[in-house]
């Protein structure tokens, strides 16, 4: 049975508790902190750095913290959120002009490097350096902003990412990341997503334990 991980993405937590957001979605079943990096560069929105991925270590989340990088340059950033106890650094390959030197360096600092892809973006550049990642990001929303719908079309891609995935052989996690609800889980697990990524979809909800306990029941019957 496919282990599935929620990751709540803080982008759409109340930023003045952020702290105790946090602990609360954790309390309430999720297993993965997403951390939605914007520069207003390489995507027109500013949110958060390192300093804030630091304050939530030191406010004792253990969770792994999975840091999707939508800025431009990366390298800098890539250094700073190691040092700030990110788990999972991930990039855009439009982002860098050496995505193999941008994984060693993601490796090199002790982190998971993991490859977001657009909607747009072809899956070419995953067959090189597969093998050498941790994480694919599928954005089924155009980066940049929360409450997006999902783009159906990326169902598609999903399949084939896990099916590159499985003829590579390596466990790498394969997480779907925009305009994900209670009501597309089950479809989007069906076409091999492991990991779901939702901001509006839990924190947009009253209660975030039964939201995540209704995901997990969506599910259980992939
Ligand atoms: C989009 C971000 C997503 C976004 C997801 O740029 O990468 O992580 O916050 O938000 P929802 O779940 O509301 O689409
Ligand atoms: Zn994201």
């Amino acid at each position: 049975m496919t282990d599935y991980k929620i990751a709540p993405s803080i982008l759409s937590a109340d930023f003045a508790r952020l702290g105790e957001e946090v602990d609360a979605v954790l309390n309430a079943g999720a297993d993965i902190v997403h951390f939605d990096v914007m520069d207003n560069h390489y995507v027109p929105d500013l949110t958060f750095g390192p300093v804030i991925c630091e304050a939530l270590r030191n406010y004792g989340v253990e969770a792994p913290i999975d840091v999707h990088l939508m800025v431009k340059p990366i390298d800098e950033l890539i250094i700073s959120f190691a040092k700030a106890g990110a788990t999972y650094i991930s990039f855009h390959p439009e982002a860098t002009e050496d995505i193999d030197q941008a994984i060693q360096l993601i490796k090199d600092h002790g982190c998971k490097p993991g490859l977001a892809i657009n909607p747009e973006t072809s899956l070419n550049c995953l067959e090189s350096c597969l093998k050498d990642i941790n994480l694919i990001i599928m954005m089924s929303v155009n980066p940049g902003l929360a409450g997006q719908s999902f783009i159906p079309e990326v169902l598609q891609k999903l399949k084939q990412a896990r099916e590159l995935i499985t003829q590579c052989g390596k466990e790498v996690l394969l997480e779907i990341d925009g305009g994900v609800k209670v009501n597309n889980i089950q479809e989007i697990a069906s076409y091999g997503a492991d990991v779901f990524v939702s901001g509006s979809g839990i924190f947009g909800t009253e209660n975030y334990q039964e939201t995540i306990a209704q995901m997990r029941q969506e599910l259980s019957v992939v």
